[in-house]
């Protein structure tokens, strides 16, 4: 019996508003802490996902997408927690889709996590890039986010920006223009996750546990 487990307490904050201003491109982005904006609760934005996680109930055109977060602890090899954006049930062949994913990790090593954007079904102007955590992200939560204006999309953790792509007309539909749904799912991906395959999940450390929270245990903004 395959074990993966995601909690989720109190509430998990989507951060739904059209009405902030996009940072400026010469400027180092704006922190998400620094935004003041409404805010869903989870009991009332979300469902369960069959299985392995949940998904919003309504889905969004722009906004602030955030939860903390915490990992499975120990081994947790080829087991993949994602944080996305998708609206890949409704447009099969040109979906958009926004995407945190976490690798799975060997004990003692450091956690590698990836970014990836999806416009009208292709990462041309997206493709995945990856990275290593600077802490131990199952040693506690963290707060990772996912801005996506018209102008631009930002990926942070904690309030870093990791990763900023900057809307061009070049784009076209390339950059994410239809409504999505937030994400989060944990699954086996044994084949490519951990060192390309090399290392598999491992079921003697199943139960694998992803935790996610809200953020009202910091002073930001937006939980007044
Ligand atoms: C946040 O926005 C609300 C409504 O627009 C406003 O009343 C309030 O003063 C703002 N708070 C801050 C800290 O900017
Ligand atoms: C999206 O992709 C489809 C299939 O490749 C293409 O036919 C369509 O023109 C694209 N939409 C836009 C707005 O570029």
């Amino acid at each position: 019996m395959i074990m993966i487990i995601i909690i989720i307490t109190f509430l998990l904050l989507l951060h739904v508003s059209s009405s902030f201003a996009a940072p400026h491109p010469h400027h180092r982005p704006q922190a998400p802490s620094a935004f003041n904006i409404s805010t869903i609760p989870f009991t009332t934005g979300f469902t369960p996902l069959f299985g392995s996680g949940f998904k919003s109930s309504d889905l969004y055109n722009h906004g602030l997408f955030s939860a903390k977060i915490k990992l499975p602890s120990d081994y947790t090899a080829g087991i993949v927690v994602a944080f996305y954006t998708t609206n890949g049930d409704i447009f099969r062949k040109t979906h958009d889709e926004l995407d945190f994913e976490f690798l799975g990790n060997i004990r003692g090593k450091a956690w590698r996590f990836q970014t990836n954007m999806y416009g009208n079904g292709s990462t041309n102007r997206g493709r995945e890039e990856r990275y290593y955590l600077w802490f131990d992200p199952s040693k506690e939560f963290h707060t990772y986010s996912i801005l996506w204006t018209t102008k631009n999309i930002i990926f942070y953790i904690d309030d870093v920006p990791i990763r900023e792509i900057v809307r061009n007309d070049a784009m076209g539909a390339d950059f994410p223009s239809k409504p999505m749904g937030l994400y989060a799912t944990i699954w086996d991906a044994s084949d490519w996750a951990t060192s390309g395959g090399k290392y598999r999940a491992n079921y003697k450390y199943a139960p694998f546990v992803a935790e996610f929270t809200d953020d009202l245990s910091t002073d930001a903004p937006w939980t007044r």
